[in-house]
């Protein structure tokens, strides 16, 4: 029997590269004969009650869903009505907070950068809570990094130069949750990307900006096809699983002697790039491994 698919995407997001993904995925989708229905999350109204629990505004529920989206406790509504979601939400969940991957990655012994995590505070008191400043350059060095547990494309993570730097960032985010973080100095401007699927390497490239700490392509980055090492591929592998992915974009830093360093683990990472680049359409290789798995449940 074919599969009813839902790709459920941000009905709320601007631009159209969210829609893209889902585009994506979807023409793949029937390529494996299933037919696939794009959604937007802001159309499905999740509904709890006295023994009651559902989605209001639909008739038939599909056999699958492919969750593009962060919106978690929709994610969660449809693991609970009993369908397959790819990712699962918890993995979403994760994925999408820095600091929660980072404390999953560093208990699996996984390589990451050296991490502080900021102490959680309340910002409506009226005196604040700094950190001690001294003890994090002298663990961290100079530059660090400053991230938000929240954020993509680059735009949350900040290269500190000097203290005085430090104390005002800190000031700026007080109230959000965001971490210290060794600066990877060896990897300034450039990192890679790999396409995790299942427990394989699909497809990777290289970023690369040239004014800029950050290799992010909405940054202003290029990218260029990559041939991994086994190495890396063993890592970024092992990061997904570690998450409880089925598929992931895995970025990698460089590190000292030729090293990797898990920079972040994307549970819904965008693949359009990464076809112009390496001709590869990860698309193809999540749904036929999302239909394989469907059709053994
Ligand atoms: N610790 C680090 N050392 C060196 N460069 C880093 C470090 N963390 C992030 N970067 C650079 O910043 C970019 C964005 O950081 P990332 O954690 O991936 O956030 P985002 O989710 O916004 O892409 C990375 O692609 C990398 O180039
Ligand atoms: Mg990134």
């Amino acid at each position: 029997m074919n599969k009813l698919g839902w790709i459920i995407y941000n009905g709320n997001l601007p631009g159209s590269k969210f829609l893209d993904y889902a585009e994506m995925l979807q023409q793949s989708a029937n390529k494996f004969n299933s037919e696939a229905i794009i959604m937007k999350n802001n159309e499905l109204l999740v509904s709890l009650g006295h023994h009651q629990l559902g989605i209001i505004n639909t008739q038939t529920l599909p056999d699958y869903v492919v969750f593009t989206d962060k919106d978690i406790y929709l994610a969660k509504q449809l693991e609970l009505l009993g369908i397959p979601v790819f990712n699962r939400a918890e993995v979403i969940e994760t994925s999408d907070d820095k600091i929660a991957t980072y404390q999953v990655l560093a208990n699996h012994k996984l390589p990451i950068p050296q991490t502080i995590i900021a102490p959680k505070v309340f910002y409506n008191r009226e005196e604040k809570y700094l950190p001690d400043f001294d003890q994090i350059v002298q663990h961290l060095g100079l530059p660090l990094i400053i991230k938000e547990a929240f954020g993509s494309f680059g735009e949350q993570v900040y290269l500190i130069s000097t203290m005085e730097e430090l104390k005002s960032k800190v000031q700026e985010l007080y109230g959000k949750p965001f971490m210290f973080q060794e600066f990877v100095s060896t990897s300034k401007g450039k990192d890679i990307r790999l396409q995790v699927v299942g427990d394989k390497v699909i497809a990777a490239m290289k970023r690369t900006a040239n004014n800029d700490f950050r290799a992010n392509v909405t940054a202003g980055g290029t990218t260029e096809a990559f041939r991994p090492s086994e190495n890396a591929k063993k890592i970024a592998i092992a990061a997904s699983q570690a998450l409880g992915a089925d598929f992931s974009g895995v970025d990698l830093l460089f590190g000292d002697n030729d090293q990797y360093v898990i920079c972040e683990i994307n549970s819904n990472a965008h693949i359009r790039n990464l076809l112009n680049c390496t001709g590869i359409n990860a698309a193809d290789a999540i749904m036929e491994y999302v239909l394989n798995k469907v059709s053994t449940i």
